[in-house]
């Protein structure tokens, strides 16, 4: 198996050679190969909010799959205009651009601000310090980590870059060309930062006076990984913000699709006809299987207050981890809900992410020293525990 990834397969991607077969799942546990069994808190990189082979899930892939899977966007199918609703419900006034994947949704976003700045000559789009947006060419030049970009210039121009949390730097940005400034709700990839409440007020302020939009890439913090439909909803929640926080777009995909590749862009009123017919498209883009797929993920969340759940199930990880604080290899920690991360001190977050692997338990690595705990939505009150025992085992 490891051999014919070797021989068959581009090593675009870290595998340790440690790192496991797996061939089954369900709910928050998988099973490699050899039947050893894991608690899976990676969620495939935040993607699996409902777990693994959920039923009603397997149901609906089953009964959409032999209705109608796939049409072209030159016609209509229910499922689509469903979603799109039940998204627009969600966030707020507005309209849905459907694709299959963050980079995607991102990508969808920067094009219609740079549409709508065209005819004034704006198109720089402002972004942070350690974001991550993607993997297209687009999106290495919109993060804000030079790693990603190296070896393939040249670089799309347009692109200016600020530490996060820092709204004067944002400010001092912002110039005659600037269009947009893009932001993620929760640093992810980066290392799990949340942004603060005054930063987000700050910026929909400033995008109002200056005249620019304000785009969320939600992707990985998005669809109630925070216990709330929107980690900016969340962000402000905790703070006691009473104030009205509505961005210009929202970029999504992982939760949103629970595993069945979609993306989507939630686009508020000054966006949401910018995007005109033969200006932007994707094949797949809104395909009747994926789109059944993520309404029964809505339903199943709702129904089964699955928001609540990892609010709180999110509380009890962070109260366990933080006991550990200090201990090992642990340090800070930080993030709500299905999105928290832990510093690693004294050894390299791989080594740390190896060796709970060792033990049954799957994180990911991000930044240069953090492991994030992406938990299921699903997730049990026994099963934090039991990851928190292996975290403990591992000191
Ligand atoms: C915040 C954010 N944006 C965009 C992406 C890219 O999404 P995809 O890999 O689906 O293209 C990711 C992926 O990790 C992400 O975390």
């Amino acid at each position: 198996m490891r051999a014919g990834y070797a021989q068959h397969v581009v090593p675009s991607y870290k595998r340790s050679a440690m790192a496991p077969v797996l061939v089954r799942g369900k709910g928050a546990r998988v099973w490699d190969a050899d039947g050893k069994e894991y608690l899976d808190f990676g969620s495939g990189i935040a993607v699996n909010c409902l777990g693994h082979a959920h039923p009603r899930l397997a149901a609906v892939m089953k009964k959409q799959g032999e209705e109608l899977v796939h049409v072209s966007n030159l016609f209509f199918h229910p499922k689509q205009a469903e979603l799109a609703e039940a998204l627009v419900q969600r966030t707020g006034p507005g309209k849905i651009f459907f694709c299959n994947s963050g980079a995607e949704a991102n990508e969808a976003m920067i094009k219609a601000v740079r549409k709508a700045g065209a005819q004034e000559g704006r198109y720089e789009v402002i972004t942070t310090i350690n974001s991550f947006h993607g993997r297209t060419l687009g999106m290495i030049a919109a993060s804000g980590q030079e790693r990603l970009r190296e070896g393939f210039g040249p670089v799309l121009p347009g692109f200016v870059y600020v530490p996060y949390n820092d709204l004067a730097a944002v400010e001092r940005a912002i110039g005659v060309k600037t269009v947009a400034v893009m932001i993620e709700g929760i640093q992810g990839e980066g290392g799990i930062l949340p942004a603060q409440a005054d930063y987000l007020l700050g910026l929909q302020k400033l995008a109002k006076e200056k005249g620019i939009y304000l785009l969320m890439d939600s992707v990985q913090c998005g669809h109630y990984r925070t216990g709330r439909f929107q980690s900016y909803q969340r962000i402000l929640e905790d703070a006691g913000v009473k104030e009205a926080f509505l961005p210009d777009a929202v970029s999504m995909a992982k939760s949103l699709g629970g595993g069945f590749p979609i993306g989507a862009v939630w686009f508020g009123s000054r966006l949401a006809e910018v995007l005109t017919p033969g200006t932007h498209a994707t094949t797949y883009g809104g395909g009747a299987l994926a789109c059944a797929v993520a309404l029964e993920i809505l339903n199943i969340i709702e129904e089964e207050k699955l928001d609540k759940n990892i609010e709180e199930r999110g509380e009890e990880l962070k109260k366990g981890l933080g006991r550990l604080s200090g201990k090992g290899w642990v340090g800070e920690v930080r993030g709500f809900g299905g999105m928290v991360g832990v510093t690693v001190k004294g050894r390299t977050h791989g080594e740390v992410a190896e060796a709970l692997s060792g033990k049954g338990l799957l994180v990911v690595p991000a930044g240069s020293d953090v492991l994030r705990f992406l938990a299921p939505y699903s997730v049990t009150k026994e099963e934090v525990q039991e990851a928190l025992k292996k975290v403990e085992e591992t000191l």
